[in-house]
């Protein structure tokens, strides 16, 4: 499928490649200015992260290093539940370090109050979570997120590293899919979703 065909599976376009660019710096900014030039561990979440974990750190004026966690929720297609599994851990010990916590999407905030349990208990000096995107949902937990690039509508939104079943990911913008893409009649199986 080439990318004309992959824009088309959208209903509209929320944010372009400039406007993400734009905001990362904005962000960049924002998270060197917390951590004033301390030493810093980017934790990105496989697999969803890895593009907004790319851009993010370059905007970063100094060193900081980067590792990874990769989790699969139990869930529909578009739904999480809640259930997270860790594929695979961190390869480092995180106590005493400082930790940004780098998300594409927090929807339910299931998924990253979870993690943000599991990463506690390590005892970190300090964490926070910058997220690109958040969903304005009215029954979302309230989980820690200092920083938010944007707040989309309560739809399911792909592009930027946010799949559909694992496409989409590859697109440069942000987009709200088109809600005939997943009302096909297998689209409530279970199925386990990396992420
Ligand atoms: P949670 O509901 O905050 O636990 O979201 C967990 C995961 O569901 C996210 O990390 C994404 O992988 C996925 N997800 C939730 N909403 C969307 C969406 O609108 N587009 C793409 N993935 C989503
Ligand atoms: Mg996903």
């Amino acid at each position: 499928m080439d990318a004309e065909h992959m824009g088309a599976d959208l209903e509209s376009v929320l944010f372009t490649e400039e406007q993400i660019q734009q905001r990362l710096r904005e962000l960049g900014a924002q998270v060197w200015a917390d951590y004033a030039d301390k030493d810093v561990l980017l934790v990105g979440v496989l697999k969803g992260a890895v593009l907004v974990m790319a851009d993010l750190m370059r905007t970063l004026p100094g060193s900081v290093e980067m590792d990874w966690m990769a989790v699969s929720s139990y869930g529909s297609g578009t739904k999480s539940s809640g259930v997270v599994r860790i594929l695979k851990d961190l390869g480092q010990e995180i106590e005493d370090r400082r930790i940004i916590v780098v998300e594409d999407i927090v929807d339910s905030g299931l998924t990253l109050q979870y993690l943000l349990e599991m990463l506690q208990q390590r005892e970190p000096r300090d964490i926070k979570v910058v997220a690109m995107v958040k969903k304005d949902k009215p029954d979302a937990i309230d989980v820690q997120v200092d920083r938010v690039g944007f707040v989309v509508p309560d739809e399911f939104v792909v592009g930027y590293g946010l799949d559909y079943a694992g496409r989409y990911r590859n697109l440069p913008y942000i987009g709200v899919l088109d809600p005939s893409v997943y009302s096909s009649p297998d689209e409530d199986r279970a199925e386990v979703d990396e992420r």
